[in-house]
């Protein structure tokens, strides 16, 4: 069993994307920027938004952090992101989701210039996507996709299941895993709270992606002999004999499951640290402006 190590990962691409902007200023070239709106005090938002801040920081980059009270009107915010749209400066930006009830979430993301949507949710870059045009890919399945080129894990005729439908995460990597790219091209079932069998699917899978958010749901014997697990949940259970309460856990029952596998990402410590690095890239990419040419 060989641990696929996110948080390794990340700092070796971080420590690229450094590179590259070092050398996007020393030949004169502009310095990429990224700006987050942050809107209410939900602690996971802001835990995150610091996050993408910092990166941004490790990095070399220009950011922009715009915090509001939960009380913003939603023309307020549209008139927010459309001044991001505008601004020369900003290559790249993103709305913290969940936003306040009042606020039409689709709305706000419709809004947002897709040459700037760094986070990949605009309908514009899902369809891109899908098409396999150039696109800002999601931060979660950008980094799996990751995870699974530089490991070199094969995927190419492979039968894949993927545990949970959501439009972030588990639809998207459907998507990817089955283009006709590398990695790709690989047999995709995509299970919900609706599928009959998904043990049954589950443990006929030589790749097992978990993306339902919920803690050890998936058990030694939903499991193939040598499958590739990606384990994307973090979960908080009550633990009182940690510090702050609680431990982090991901869907998968790590501890039995990892003996059979191949491959498998731990939590903490696996997709988590991958995704701030996806934002990253997309930013870069922005700057350089790797998917929109003009
Ligand atoms: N909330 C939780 N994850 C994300 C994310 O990747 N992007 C945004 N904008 N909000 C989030």
């Amino acid at each position: 069993m060989q641990l696929i190590d996110g948080k390794a990962l990340s700092t070796q691409i971080k420590q690229e994307v450094k590179q590259e902007v070092d050398s996007i200023i020393a030949s004169g070239g502009k310095r990429p920027h990224l700006a987050a709106v942050l809107i209410g005090d939900d602690p996971a938002s802001h835990s995150y938004v610091r996050g993408k801040v910092k990166s941004c920081e490790q990095v070399g980059f220009e950011s922009t952090l715009i915090q509001h009270g939960a009380d913003i009107s939603e023309a307020e915010l549209l008139q927010i992101v459309d001044d991001l749209n505008q601004n020369p400066e900003i290559d790249g930006f993103i709305v913290q989701l969940p936003l306040p009830a009042h606020i039409n979430e689709l709305k706000v993301t419709l809004s947002i210039d897709p040459k700037k949507d760094v986070d990949g949710f605009h309908p514009v870059n899902v369809g891109r996507m899908t098409l396999g045009l150039p696109a800002y890919l999601p931060a979660t399945p950008y980094g799996i996709m990751q995870m699974l080129e530089r490991y070199k894990i094969e995927t190419s005729g492979k039968s894949c299941c993927i545990l949970g439908r959501s439009n972030i995460v588990g639809t998207p990597m459907s998507i990817l895993l089955s283009r006709k790219a590398n990695p790709g091209n690989a047999t995709v079932v995509l299970c919900h709270s609706r599928t009959k069998n998904i043990k049954e699917i589950a443990r006929n899978s030589d790749i097992l992606i978990a993306a339902m958010g919920k803690p050890n749901f998936v058990t030694e014997d939903m499991v193939k002999k040598g499958a590739v697990v990606i384990d994307v949940g973090i979960n908080r259970v009550d633990d009182p004999t940690r510090k702050r309460g609680y431990r982090l856990v991901g869907d998968v029952d790590f501890e039995h499951v990892s003996p059979k596998c191949s491959f498998i990402t731990p939590v903490p410590g696996g997709v988590g640290p991958m995704t701030i690095t996806s934002l990253l890239m997309n930013t870069l990419k922005s700057c350089k402006k790797e998917i929109y040419k003009d």
